[in-house]
């Protein structure tokens, strides 16, 4: 397999606070491959956008990676100065965030974000730059694309104002896009064709996509492959159709019978019992062992780790062959 378009391991984010040492994410490993949409789930609180941010390098002080490694074509990119980042944002890393709004100057023309764009990350001028920001929101089904150039931002609607913003993500033909919840402020109808869109553009740019949601459905209709977080942690990654159909950790088991959609029997559909913990009060042992009904004595003392055959590894004590941790 060629190498992955974004390569992260053991990555540790810390808070320090006065009182206390807060770990967000606690080594956190995964690779994002060309023209995979790798999907990141799990409930709030899980550490699925402090991922996005520390690799964006966007965590605030006095919050900080404290350890581990994040790789972009094989270069290190973690430790980068603040204008090596600047490089990378928008050029090789696009961002879609909830609300486009916030991606989006009110008080200028949708031409212009995108012609301004251009400009910056690919020095075309004037007249290229306009062709290309006109085929851009052609290509994200924006109709009469030449025209609306003229409109300002709130003269579209929601799911037109997403279109636009990811029309701004692939502005420069980033190697990778990061969505963090890229639907979630959309009508339920709107978010489909939000999803198909960046499945497509995935498909014919070839730009690998993480896309963070904590909607397990989305994922399993949208993603290759699909990392559950859990109080900082992955605890499964795999392919999604694996793991749609044979969930492994008790965890992944509980998101996945709360599908609505892929669940036969109504009466079935469930939440998982109890509530994410703050990240003050991390259990010890394995992370999720207070809401599981499998926890035994080793789960409450040991922590698991990542484990497995091939690309569907686990961290579970009960249901995966996993090593101990010390
Ligand atoms: N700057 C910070 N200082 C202290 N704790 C933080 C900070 N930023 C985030 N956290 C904590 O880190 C944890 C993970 O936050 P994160 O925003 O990544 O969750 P999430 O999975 O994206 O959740 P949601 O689905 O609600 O967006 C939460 O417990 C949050 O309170
Ligand atoms: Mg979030």
């Amino acid at each position: 397999m060629a190498d992955p378009v974004l390569s992260v391991r053991d990555l540790r984010v810390e808070f320090p606070t006065r009182r206390d040492l807060l770990v967000g994410l606690d080594g956190v490993s995964f690779d994002i491959h060309q023209g995979e949409v790798l999907g990141f789930v799990g409930e709030s609180g899980a550490g699925k956008s402090i991922t996005g941010a520390a690799i964006m390098q966007q965590i605030a002080a006095p919050g900080r990676i404290a350890g581990g490694e994040i790789r972009l074509n094989g270069q290190r990119i973690d430790k980068l100065s603040r204008t090596g980042m600047e490089r990378i944002r928008g050029r090789h890393i696009g961002m879609v965030f909830q609300d486009p709004l916030t991606s989006l100057n009110p008080l200028m023309t949708i031409g212009d974000h995108l012609t301004e764009t251009i400009g910056v990350h690919l020095g075309l001028g004037r007249r290229a730059a306009r062709d290309r920001a006109v085929s851009l929101l052609e290509e994200v089904g924006i109709p009469e694309p030449a025209e609306r150039l003229r409109s300002y931002p709130h003269e579209f609607s929601g799911g037109q104002r997403q279109r636009i913003v990811i029309a701004l993500a692939l502005c420069a033909e980033p190697e990778l896009v990061i969505a963090d919840e890229p639907t979630t402020a959309l009508d339920v109808s709107v978010q489909a064709q939000i999803i198909a869109l960046i499945r497509r553009l995935c498909d014919t740019h070839g730009t690998a996509f993480m896309l963070i949601t904590h909607d397990m459905g989305m994922i399993a209709e949208t993603a290759d492959r699909v990392a559950v977080m859990y109080a900082g942690r992955v605890v499964e990654i795999g392919r999604v159709a694996d793991i749609v159909a044979h969930p492994a950790h008790p965890y992944t088991q509980g998101l996945i019978a709360a599908i609505p959609s892929l669940e036969t029997d109504a009466e079935r559909l469930r939440q998982i019992p109890g509530a994410m913990p703050s990240l003050s009060a991390i259990p010890d042992g394995c992370v999720f062992h207070p809401r599981c009904e499998l926890a035994d004595d080793l789960c409450r003392t040991r922590r698991p780790v990542l484990a497995g055959e091939g690309d569907h590894r686990t961290a579970c004590h009960r249901t995966a062959q996993a090593e101990y941790a010390p």
